[in-house]
Formats: structure tokens, C-alpha cells, sequence
């Protein structure tokens, strides 16, 4: 089974005249890590965004099209259903961080989806683990570096479970040091089984890539 199937997706915003997506097609098998490139506008972020559901339901426009999560479709899941399959990760990690400590900001997703307690727990403390922030639970995440930052929107997202990762150019803020950390923990997360899409203008950035598509080329 694919993880991700698009079928003849397009859409356009509202209030614009053309569609930026145009009858898009591809397949994503489980435990792939696959790259999307193209041009600056080409509509990368439009697609992540229609990969996680906030496009219709955030974003306005006109869609049609299908987008199946592990065969299901897109259309009939709810939020939460959808952010236990899919973690979106952005740009600039000071947009997904808005909580007090690290810790609040952990638990943040995973109490708005009522697990209890204990659970949260242990999943923070071993994805802190995992990142090597262990000591950072209790500090204030406008006091880490961009690096660190981004490592902790990962880790909010991861703290959901999801099997898919959607990376939207997670390293373009992102100092030397910081982006090798994040390097590793991406192919750690890869060989952990989980499906991956990676978008980058990079070459260098998507060299953990299994394969490329190219978004917009006619
Ligand atoms: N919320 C929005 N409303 C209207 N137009 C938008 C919106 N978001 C993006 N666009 C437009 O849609 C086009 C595609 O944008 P998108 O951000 O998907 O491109 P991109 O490939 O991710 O670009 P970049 O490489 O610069 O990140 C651009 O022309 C952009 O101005
Ligand atoms: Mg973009």
C-alpha cells in the first residue's frame, strides 16, 4: 500500500487567477524518503499543504482531485486523525514553537488529543533522548539556537507518532552545525520505518532522498 497517493490533484487559491497546482500525480511508497524540488512559487509548499489536510481546511481556493493517506481518503479524516498520520515541519521552527518550555510545547499536541499523562511522559523523554536535549526540558525554547529550535518542532510533531513526515525546507534557516544534527535524525527516523518528504532546493539537503519529483516542469 502506498502511505501517500495523489491523483490529478490541482488547485488555486482564492482570489487568484490560475491554478498553482495542476493536475498532479504521484505515488509514495511506506518507509520512502522522497524529495520534491522546483522552482521558487512553484507550488512545493502548496502540495505540503494539501498533503496534510490544511489546504481546504485552512487555506481557501478551489480543489480537485484526491490525496489518500494510507489509502484513505484525505477528505474523510478528521484533524486529529490526520495529524497522528502526518507531521508537517516548516520553515522557520520560530512559527511552530509558541509555549513556555520545552516541555508545554511537547505536550501540547498530544493533550489536545486527550493521551494521558503517563504516556506523554515517556514519549518526551524519549524523544528528548533522542535529540540529545534531555537537559533542555524546562528552558524556554526562544533561548536555543535555530538548530536546536527546529530539532524541538520535530519533536513536538514526533510526539503524535506519526508515520509520515512532511519537511518544508525544515534547513533553510538552519546554521552548518544545526543542519547535521537534523541530517541525523532524519535518517535515523528513516531507517525507523517512517515515510518522508522532503522539500529543498538543496541538492546537499536531499541527499537522504531515495528519489526526486519534479514539481511544475511541463
Ligand atoms: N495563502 C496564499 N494565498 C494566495 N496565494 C498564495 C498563498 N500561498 C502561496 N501563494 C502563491 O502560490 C504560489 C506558490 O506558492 P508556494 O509557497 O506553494 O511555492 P513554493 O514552491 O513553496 O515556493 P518557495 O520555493 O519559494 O517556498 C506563489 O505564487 C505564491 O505567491
Ligand atoms: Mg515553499
Amino acid at each position: 500500500m502506498y502511505s501517500i497517493e495523489v491523483k490529478n490533484l490541482s488547485f488555486k487559491y482564492k482570489n487568484m487567477k490560475e491554478n498553482i497546482l495542476n493536475h498532479v500525480n504521484f505515488q509514495v511508497k511506506a518507509g520512502e524518503t522522497v524529495a520534491i524540488i522546483g522552482q521558487s512559487g512553484c507550488g512545493k509548499s502548496t502540495l505540503c499543504n494539501c498533503l496534510c489536510g490544511l489546504i481546504p481546511k485552512v487555506y481557501a481556493g478551489e480543489l480537485s482531485g484526491d490525496v489518500f493517506i494510507y489509502g484513505e481518503n484525505i477528505k474523510n479524516l478528521s484533524h486529529a486523525e490526520i495529524v497522528r498520520r502526518i507531521g508537517i515541519i516548516f520553515q522557520n521552527p520560530a512559527t511552530q514553537l509558541f509555549s513556555p518550555t520545552i516541555e508545554d510545547e511537547l505536550a501540547f499536541g498530544p493533550e489536545n488529543l486527550c493521551i494521558d499523562r503517563e504516556e506523554i511522559d515517556f514519549r518526551m523523554k524519549k524523544i528528548l533522548k533522542a535529540i540529545n536535549m534531555e537537559e533542555y526540558r524546562y528552558d524556554n525554547p526562544n533561548n536555543l539556537s535555530g538548530g536546536q529550535q527546529q530539532l524541538i518542532a520535530i519533536a513536538s510533531v514526533l510526539m503524535l507518532k506519526p508515520s509520515i513526515l512532511i519537511c518544508d525546507e525544515i534547513m533553510s534557516w538552519i546554521d552548518k552545525e544545526g543542519k547535521e544534527i537534523i541530517k541525523n535524525l532524519l535518517l535515523k527516523l528513516k531507517d525507523e520505518g517512517k515515510t518522508i518528504i522532503l522539500v529543498d532546493h538543496e541538492v546537499e539537503n536531499i541527499q537522504l532522498a531515495d528519489r526526486i519529483i519534479h514539481l511544475g516542469e511541463k
